[in-house]
């Protein structure tokens, strides 16, 4: 455990953002990070999973703490359920492949979402018609000030669509160390989401397995989405926004083809992806700065491009599509 000063943070960032952090330390056991919460340098800390939902746009003036807790175990099990345990340094994706292998079903449409283990209840990460609250179980987390630990069960964690009480009421507060998923022993395939049903039909599936439904997803974000080993990226870039039916119905008048599907409390979710190629971004770029060719709702930097320039662009891209339809676009990624 070793605190290195005034490093490059661009090698722990999917966005590829080059600043300084003023501190910079990983951990890999729970006495570490407890010695490092206690180090007189330990002021503002930030503690770094995966780095894949994150848009530095200025030097970071405190302690960055990389959590590299590993290790993946089956702590009981009941007639429908196992329960799999994840420390929060572990890749996402290898998780996934883990499970899959194990025949733990319930997170193969979440494959190759980028980031760690302890980043997914942060942001109840989703994909495919499937969310980490469906297979959330609990998780342990330790408070970055006094450092004590705490349980959250599901109700606990206030999930949403891409939200939790990580981003809001505690944020900042707690470094996630570890999470436990309820993963069924029999397969329930969600294939309801369009891109899903095609890509295994394209791959001529004649058993429907968690494997094959892995695969497919695999295929489908390779085919749209930056791989952030080649383009600096955070995913979607914004949330897709939630409208009232009224607006949406109004909308539909003018724009017969805009993408929306029902939500909770008579709202519309629209394709934010689809409002931003509407206002003629996608594939936009400005130095090495972009909005993503194939799929408008991923900012992307091309190698060189700074924070505050994705940033910039990012307010352009809210501006335009506020002005053509009266839809304030959120930011899913945080911006530090
Ligand atoms: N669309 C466009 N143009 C675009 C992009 C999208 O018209 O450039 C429209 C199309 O109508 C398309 C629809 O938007 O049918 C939906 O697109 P897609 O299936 O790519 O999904 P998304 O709504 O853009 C969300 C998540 C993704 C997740 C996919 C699949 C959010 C903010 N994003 O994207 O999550 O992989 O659904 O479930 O909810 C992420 O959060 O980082 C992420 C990649």
């Amino acid at each position: 455990m070793n605190i290195t000063e005034n490093i490059s943070v661009k090698s722990y960032n999917s966005f590829g953002i080059d600043v300084i952090t003023r501190y910079f330390a990983t951990f890999s056991s729970t006495n570490e990070l407890l010695n490092l919460l206690e180090d007189y340098r330990a002021k503002n800390v930030l503690v770094l999973g995966g780095g894949s939902n994150i848009l530095f746009t200025k030097p970071y003036e405190g302690l960055i703490i990389k959590n590299e807790l590993k290790g993946i175990e089956l702590l009981h099990e009941d007639s429908e359920c196992y329960f799999v345990r994840a420390q929060a340094g572990e890749n996402w994706h290898r998780f996934v492949q883990y499970c899959i292998e194990h025949n733990y079903a319930g997170v193969e449409n979440l494959s190759l979402i980028p980031g760690n283990v302890g980043a997914s209840p942060m942001q109840n990460i989703g994909a495919y018609g499937v969310e980490i609250r469906d297979v959330f179980y609990a998780l342990e987390a330790c408070h970055l000030k006094d450092h004590t630990m705490h349980r959250f069960g599901l109700a606990d964690c206030h999930f949403g669509y891409r939200e939790s009480v990580f981003k809001n009421k505690y944020l900042n507060q707690f470094a996630i160390m570890n999470v436990t998923f309820r993963l069924r022993k029999q397969p329930v395939f969600q294939t309801g989401y369009g891109a899903i049903e095609q890509e295994l039909a394209k791959m001529q599936i004649s058993k429907l397995t968690i494997k094959a439904i892995s695969e497919a997803v695999i295929n489908i974000r390779s085919s749209k989405l930056p791989d952030p080993a080649k383009i600096g990226n955070a995913g979607s870039f914004f949330k897709n926004p939630l409208i009232p039916l009224t607006h949406f119905k109004e909308l539909k008048k003018s724009y017969p083809s805009i993408p929306g599907y029902p939500a909770k409390e008579n709202k519309i979710k629209i394709a934010a992806g689809w409002l931003i190629e509407q206002c003629g971004w996608k594939g936009y770029r400005k130095s090495d700065a972009g909005c993503y060719e194939k799929q408008a709702l991923v900012l992307v930097n091309y190698g060189n491009a700074s924070g505050q320039e994705i940033l910039d662009l990012s307010e352009s891209i809210i501006q335009t599509v506020l002005a053509k339809f009266q839809i304030t676009l959120e930011r899913e990624v945080n911006i530090l």
